[in-house]
């Protein structure tokens, strides 16, 4: 079978699906006909509800979609998950990395001020949301390669930006993805090298109306605050329009740039 023949799409891989944009994501590349595999990830296969139910909603679900499980805490996880895709797809054209810490059950929780500082709470933001993708990306580096122009997405956000940081606060949060943003910028030099370079891009998904946004939407106007459903889509949009030569930058869901 002619992998290539959708320009270049096919395989794609969501870390971490198990709810929120990573989960809506799944289902938009499950409908979309350019795509052939969709390979989710997430760190309780058995737990992840609501990826089985859209695993098992129809026919083509069954067959498209293959649930693996991956903790970025645990590098096994993430290498199995790398090798389970690898025996089953030649390349992988897209991967989307969707995981990302604000708040945990109290144990972690976006600081107002210095004293609220917690080493334990920064030390696990900074695994989740920047070594995370990294690890991902050193597992499926060598699918990657085999696309003729794969794309790797991080879900980075907006207040990681260092110039447009106006309010303060969030210091985990904020720091851990300005550090992600430093890594996609990094592997898209090291990655753009490539006789079939990859592609990498931090994307800001806008205010969307997920778990990890809850807490903290009673300031943000409705018409600010994307569905699940709607963040996919756009996000999915950019990502399909980005060209090699936007490799490395930092886009808000509609791919305006976002000042570092
Ligand atoms: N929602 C927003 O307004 C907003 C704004 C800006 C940026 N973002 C970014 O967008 C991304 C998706 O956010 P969301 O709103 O969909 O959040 P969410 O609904 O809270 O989902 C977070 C996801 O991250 C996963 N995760 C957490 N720790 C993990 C780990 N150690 N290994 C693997 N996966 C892990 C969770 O898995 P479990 O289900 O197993 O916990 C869950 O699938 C995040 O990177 C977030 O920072 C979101």
């Amino acid at each position: 079978m002619e992998r290539h023949a959708y320009n270049g799409l096919g395989v794609a891989v969501v870390q971490s699906a198990s709810r929120g944009i990573g989960l809506h994501i799944t289902r938009a590349l499950l409908e979309d006909d350019r795509y052939t595999r969709v390979f989710a990830s997430c760190r309780r296969p058995a737990s992840a509800a609501a990826l089985e139910a859209l695993r098992t909603s129809d026919q083509r679900s069954r067959e498209k979609l293959r649930v693996l499980r991956l903790d970025v805490l645990d590098e096994q996880t993430v290498a199995e998950a790398s090798d389970t895709v690898m025996a089953q797809a030649d390349q992988v054209d897209l991967l989307i990395n969707c995981s990302g810490v604000l708040h945990d059950e109290g144990r972690i929780w976006p600081e107002k001020r210095l004293a609220d500082v917690r080493a334990e709470a920064v030390d696990t933001a900074f695994r989740v949301n920047a070594l995370g993708p990294l690890l991902v990306a050193r597992a499926f580096e060598s699918s990657l390669r085999a696309s003729r122009f794969a794309r790797f997405v991080a879900l980075s956000a907006r207040v990681a930006s260092i110039g447009d940081n106006r309010r303060g606060g969030w210091y985990a949060y904020r720091a851990s993805k300005a550090a992600l943003n430093m890594m996609i910028r990094t592997l898209a030099i090291e990655w753009r090298r490539f006789p079939r370079p990859i592609g990498c891009f931090a994307i800001h998904p806008g205010t969307v109306a997920t778990d990890l946004s809850q807490p903290f939407r009673k300031n943000v106007s409705a018409k600010q605050i994307f569905s699940p459903v709607q963040a996919a889509e756009q996000i999915l949009k950019t990502t399909h329009g980005f060209t090699t030569e936007q490799s490395g930058g930092f886009y808000a869901y509609d791919s305006q740039p976002i000042e570092w």
